[in-house]
């Protein structure tokens, strides 16, 4: 069976629309056209002699007056209508407008979350993992001088810088895995899984399925302390004086770590794993897709 070095170790992650008012107005009938006139066609006797408000037939003079009110109650109407639509429309700017704002600048929260938030599910994650594809072979430099350990060319000039400049600081950073074959993450993830009788999450905490680990890349790195190696691949390596100098110095070469503690992805933390991100293709691949940072 084929030994292979990285994240063998388990353990435990301490693991209005508010309905819009209906608002609907009665809109009544603003006035009821008059019944024609049955007045008889001869003419009345002495249109004085009979008190206004007696009289059968009705005044002539109103009709216009009814018209009027006809008109001005449609218009009334139309007016109220036009002012809703446009309170409407103003109303519905200013929400969108809101949630823009929201969006580019959450409001700060003391909050503390009291259990890690997952990444959300996307396309692109699987088990809390993002998508990377396989550095090809010719981008790969190595990073040991036996070769069997390799980095992408810009995170291996990286390394190599970083480990000189801890090395004179008396400070011993030992490389134990960089680029993986999605072959030899299959076997991590899926023959360790089975010997350890994990299921595909617990798993999928220390170690990504093949297709979403950040070491295809060619950017991700596990170190280690050549002073301490019994604290390789353990989260105790944040203890050392390895872990002390990377969080200290890492930025100057690049060096971010992935999963600290409670991480958005959920993985357990891993104060061993560090990915290079400077240069434009590493940022890329390491912000793009995700949005989330
Ligand atoms: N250990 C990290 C999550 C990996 O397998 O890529
Ligand atoms: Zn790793």
């Amino acid at each position: 069976m084929k030994t292979f070095p990285g994240d063998l170790t388990p353990f435990t992650i301490p693991s209005s629309s508010r309905p819009l008012s209906a608002g609907v107005e009665r809109l009544d009938n603003a006035g009821t056209p008059e019944k024609p006139s049955d007045a008889p066609s001869v003419a009345p006797p002495t249109v004085d002699d009979i008190p206004v408000a007696l009289r059968e037939t009705p005044d002539p003079a109103p009709r216009p007056r009814a018209n009027v009110a006809l008109l001005a109650g449609s218009l009334t109407v139309l007016g109220l209508m036009a002012l809703a639509a446009g309170g409407y429309v103003a109303l519905q700017m200013q929400r969108s407008q809101t949630a823009t704002l929201a969006t580019e600048s959450p409001t700060p929260t003391t909050q503390t979350p009291t259990t890690a938030p997952s990444a959300s599910p996307s396309a692109d994650t699987l088990l809390g993992h993002f998508a990377y594809t396989e550095a090809p072979q010719s981008e790969l430099a190595p990073i040991v001088p036996d070769g069997s350990i390799k980095m992408r060319k810009a995170a291996a000039k990286a390394f190599r810088d970083m480990t000189a400049a801890a090395q004179r600081e008396g400070v011993s950073l030992v490389p134990i895995s960089g680029f993986r074959s999605l072959a030899d993450q299959k076997y991590l993830y899926f023959d360790v899984k089975a010997d350890r009788n994990q299921d595909a999450e617990e798993r999928a905490k220390v170690s990504a399925p093949p297709g979403y680990s950040e070491h295809h890349t060619g950017y991700a790195v596990d170190i280690g302390d050549g002073n301490t190696p019994a604290l390789n691949l353990n989260p105790d390596f944040d203890k050392t004086a390895a872990y002390r100098w990377l969080k200290a110095n890492a930025n100057r070469y690049s060096f971010e770590l992935s999963f600290p503690k409670g991480n958005r992805q959920g993985v357990s933390y891993e104060p061993w794993h560090w990915r290079y991100a400077g240069d434009i293709q590493s940022l890329k691949t390491f912000y793009k897709a995700r949005g989330q940072k």
